[in-house]
């Protein structure tokens, strides 16, 4: 069986699965005017701790999507055991099931580098109501690094593309976003090290293969840390 690192975040049911995790997170939603009227969509919401937190903290009205089944499991589980009225789906960024001018704010915490943005990017507007801002927290490449070593990174996490912080910003641009802030996020290796350490749903069948693909994503963090950079995109 070949594991991709999805699934492996899947089985193991990582949560806070982006640098910075739910600390992160809890800034950057600290900066927007959120409440009970305000309609939150989270994508890739894997197993559901972002959205979570958004419906706990602000009382929003909150869907959430994954294309992962394993993910939205375990998602569903988790906004059942906290009693949390989220609108869950299984589905794909690149064609969501939901209708137009939807959305007051769509967040997105590592999960457009794992699509296609040209297509991903366009559906994401498509649900924002006309004022509505997207949030993304995303991988970008911070100074061009050999062939060889961008294949190794691109074959592993299976990225359909690796942007650098110029052409994320035109992706969004040409979208239809207006207004595009990037703030760049830097994790130290602590960090790194203590991420993903708090909030696992772990399957029951976790097999060899799947320790081997997470000890290689740390060697390629860590291996990469100046190459491969994050920032968070806020897109109105
Ligand atoms: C790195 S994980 C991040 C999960 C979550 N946002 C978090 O921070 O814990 C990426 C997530 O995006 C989901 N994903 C990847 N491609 C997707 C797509 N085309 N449509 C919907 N979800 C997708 C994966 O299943 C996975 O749950």
């Amino acid at each position: 069986m070949n594991y991709t690192y999805l699934d492996c975040l899947a089985l193991f049911g990582v949560g806070g699965a982006h640098p910075g995790g739910l600390q992160l997170t809890k800034e950057i939603v600290s900066e927007e005017k959120i409440n009970e009227q305000t309609a939150l969509l989270e994508i890739g919401c894997g197993t559901g701790q972002t959205a979570a937190y958004l419906a706990q903290q602000f009382g929003s009205t909150v869907s959430a999507v994954d294309s992962n089944n394993i993910m939205v499991d375990k998602a569903r589980q988790r906004f059942s055991s906290l009693d949390l009225p989220i609108d869950i789906k299984l589905g794909d960024t690149e064609n969501l099931p939901f209708p137009d001018a939807n959305f007051d704010i769509v967040l997105s915490e590592s999960v457009l580098a794992f699509t296609n943005v040209f297509s991903t990017i366009p559906e994401l507007k498509r649900v924002l109501k006309p004022n509505g801002i997207l949030l993304a927290v995303e991988t970008v490449l911070e100074q061009p690094i050999p062939n060889a070593e961008r294949d190794n990174i691109v074959d592993f996490y299976r990225f359909p593309q690796l942007l650098t912080e110029d052409e994320w910003l035109a992706a969004f641009k040409k979208a239809g976003f207006q207004r595009i802030d990037s703030t760049k996020y830097q994790a130290s290796l602590e960090q790194i090290d203590e991420q993903h350490a708090s909030d696992f749903s772990l399957s029951e069948y976790i097999d060899d293969e799947l320790l081997e693909i997470l000890e290689t994503h740390e060697e390629i963090t860590k291996q990469n840390i100046d190459k491969l950079g994050f920032r968070v995109f806020r897109c109105s």
